[in-house]
């Protein structure tokens, strides 16, 4: 078995140093995160008042702010945590904190399931950089609050408290990208709840989540005794359609999973759902998807191809014959969304990075417009595209 780890490793490293040998990537990991410090100080200038979280743009062109309990509000420190990540500058890491402490309040949120996304964006990626102590109980508070909605009937964290139709358990695809914050509460605790809970969890989802071809519905309404009541969808285009960024959140998910279990049946699934992305004939030439994969001609969503360039890059690392298409394809991704077609100019898109992405068509919201955590995401990639380059370590 450990022999098998390390010949797993080691073709790993070979086809990455393969690559870093012969493929001469277009990316400059070093201009982008000049650009994206110039870019976020226009909008911290902008931004003066903590309790409004810079999310998007309006349809009238003005900047579209949320409150702290927006599922949005942990990004924005995430990203400022990035760039100081990058630069090292002391002025980024105390702007980093101010942003991250802006959030504080909701790690006794229990009516949400996206404290993984408002925490642990800013919080962990503050608590990795500085040792912050003053970070850890916080996070211990909120991953005990995102626990309470594990109703162990059911065997999943509930998403949101109803659905359309009389529906009382419902729950998301998205739900997957919480249980990296729950991995590290089990670590940090010693509590194994957190960790047995994350298994259950997405082992239900693996089962009835997914289509025989490895897309993913994007809500699931499910019984008390955890039966599956019907398959849907909010943000997607139809229920049997394959919504862009559910599928990369399912990617980035599952990735996460065979990092913190070692389990080889998550990385078999999430490389099943990185093929169903990549081979997709939808999938447009720069690799940015439509927002939902049935809609070709549509508005693309950039969050989209930024959460699955991070998730690629990761997958990337634990080796197998796919690994120089994995490594290759979130190059791709990094460079399209470095190039003019989605990169704003500074000063422009109310001092977001990234321009293209759509929230919620079907709602009639946030469509073609900056978010906040297609920038987020897309700087995680750069910086995970970095570290594979230069040979360091990932995390
Ligand atoms: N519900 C989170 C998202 O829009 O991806």
């Amino acid at each position: 078995m450990k022999k098998l780890v390390i010949f797993r490793q080691l073709t790993a490293y070979l086809i990455l140093l393969s690559i870093s040998v012969f493929g001469q990537s277009k990316l400059n990991v070093k201009k982008e995160f000049e650009f994206a410090a110039q870019q976020y100080e226009g909008m911290l200038k902008s931004h003066s008042d903590i309790s409004k979280f810079p999310q998007s743009t309006l349809p009238d062109g003005s900047p579209r702010n949320m409150k702290s309990g927006w599922w949005c509000s942990g990004f924005f420190g995430g990203s400022l945590w990035y760039i100081y990540q990058y630069n090292n500058e002391p002025k980024w890491k105390e702007t980093a904190h101010k942003w991250t402490m802006a959030v504080e309040k909701e790690q006794y949120n229990t009516r949400t399931h996206d404290l993984g996304f408002m925490l642990y964006c800013p919080f962990g990626n503050g608590y990795r950089l500085t040792k912050n102590a003053t970070y850890k109980p916080i996070m211990l508070t909120g991953a005990k609050s995102l626990s309470t909605r594990f109703d162990p009937k059911v065997g999943l964290i509930k998403s949101w408290e109803s659905f359309k139709g009389g529906y009382k358990y419902p729950v998301i695809i998205d739900n997957m990208m919480n249980l990296e914050f729950l991995f590290w509460a089990a670590k940090e605790s010693g509590n194994k709840d957190f960790y047995n809970l994350s298994i259950t969890h997405a082992d239900n989802t693996m089962k009835n989540h997914y289509r025989s071809d490895f897309s993913s519905y994007h809500v699931l309404l499910y019984g008390e005794n955890g039966e599956v009541l019907a398959k849907k969808t909010h943000q997607g285009a139809a229920d049997e359609s394959a919504w862009a960024r559910g599928q990369a959140w399912g990617l980035y998910g599952y990735t996460v999973m065979y990092r913190e279990t070692k389990d080889k049946k998550y990385l078999d699934f999430a490389r099943n759902i990185a093929n169903f992305y990549l081979n997709n004939p939808n999938l447009p030439a720069d690799k940015v998807p439509y927002w939902d994969f049935s809609k070709v001609g549509e508005e693309r969503d950039a969050s989209a191809a930024a959460i699955c360039a991070s998730a690629l890059l990761e997958l990337s690392t634990y080796g197998g014959k796919d690994t120089k298409i994995y490594y290759d394809s979130a190059v791709k991704m990094l460079e399209s969304l470095s190039t003019p077609a989605y990169k704003a100019e500074l000063g422009k898109n109310n001092h977001f990075i990234l321009m293209h992405s759509t929230g919620h068509k079907p709602g009639n919201s946030e469509i073609d417009v900056p978010l906040v955590y297609a920038d987020y995401y897309y700087l995680e990639g750069l910086l995970r595209y970095e570290a594979l380059r230069t040979k360091k370590k990932l995390f």
